[in-house]
């Protein structure tokens, strides 16, 4: 198993795509610990992982906007397990669908929260213990809207671009005590989070469902939505040796919707 007794921190992994990820990490033998504010869902979580036979997770209810709470994260994970081989940042919310000047700054600072400030802090405090080790992985989980523009999602957009500038960034300056830190980039996910973004365009589109769902797929060269397994799948294979000359990289996991 490619990730037998790695010890991974993952944010958000208390359902959707973070849920996954915990799930493919520990069928290829990693330690899962699920850091989210859904308690209820980290378990349910790791009670899917343990009847499937894969390794046990520990859940360490986490809000990762709080400095306080990440360190209680880390140190909790370290006492347990003594190492941190892979960090998930993969907690993120969408933000508003409203034109720019209906967004109110607390809409705005709220995704700016959870999608940076969060990410920032669990690599803060994660880094020192990759450091002492000599090695590392972290993978961050952006958007191809960290690529281009997405009209009425605009602390969104800015948010995940931000996490590719802090992912090179974080590449470049920590690639010497070879932590490595790369990004996945998905596309619409299917899920409901996907069923609340349709609504939010139908909302401001005038648009039908079917209408906006024939747009937002026939725009990817597979016609198609992603199914979260497949970026758990790249997930694990960024946080395996076979990556280990991978950093910096943003990997797109989005049905050929964007090439760049
Ligand atoms: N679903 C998509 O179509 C899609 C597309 C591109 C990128 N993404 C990104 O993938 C990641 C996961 O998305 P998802 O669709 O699984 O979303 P989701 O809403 O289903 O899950 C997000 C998880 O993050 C957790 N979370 C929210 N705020 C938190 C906080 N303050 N502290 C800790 N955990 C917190 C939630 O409780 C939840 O378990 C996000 O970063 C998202 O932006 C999703």
């Amino acid at each position: 198993m490619r990730l037998e007794n790695q010890i991974a921190i993952i944010t958000g992994g208390g359902q959707g795509i973070g849920q996954q990820i915990a799930f493919r990490l520990g069928q290829e033998g990693a330690v899962a610990v699920i850091a989210d504010i859904n308690e209820k869902g980290s378990w349910e979580t790791a009670e899917m992982m343990a009847s499937s036979g894969g390794k046990k997770a520990r859940v360490i209810p986490t809000d990762i906007t709080s400095e306080e709470q990440v360190v209680n994260l880390i140190q909790g994970t370290l006492e347990i397990d003594k190492r941190i081989d892979i960090l998930v940042n993969n907690s993120g919310i969408m933000g508003p669908v409203k034109n720019i000047e209906d967004i109110p700054l607390e809409e705005w600072e709220a995704t700016m929260a959870v999608n940076l400030r969060g990410m920032f802090l669990c690599v803060k405090h994660t880094v020192p213990t990759m450091k002492r080790q000599g090695k590392g992985s972290i993978v961050n989980i952006a958007s191809i809207t960290g690529k281009r523009p997405l009209i009425q999602r605009t602390p969104y957009a800015a948010s995940k671009m931000g996490v590719i500038g802090l992912t090179r960034t974080l590449a470049a300056e920590l690639g010497r005590w070879k932590i490595r830190v790369n990004a996945v980039c998905p596309g619409a996910v299917i899920g409901p989070r996907l069923d609340l973004v349709i609504e939010g365009i139908m909302k401001y589109s005038g648009k039908s469902r079917d209408q906006v769902v024939a747009e937002r797929t026939e725009a990817s060269a597979l016609k198609s939505f992603v199914d979260a397994q497949y970026i758990a799948a790249v997930v694990a294979f960024l946080c395996s040796e076979d990556a280990v000359m991978m950093t910096g990289q943003d990997i797109n996991v989005c049905a050929g919707t964007i090439m760049y």
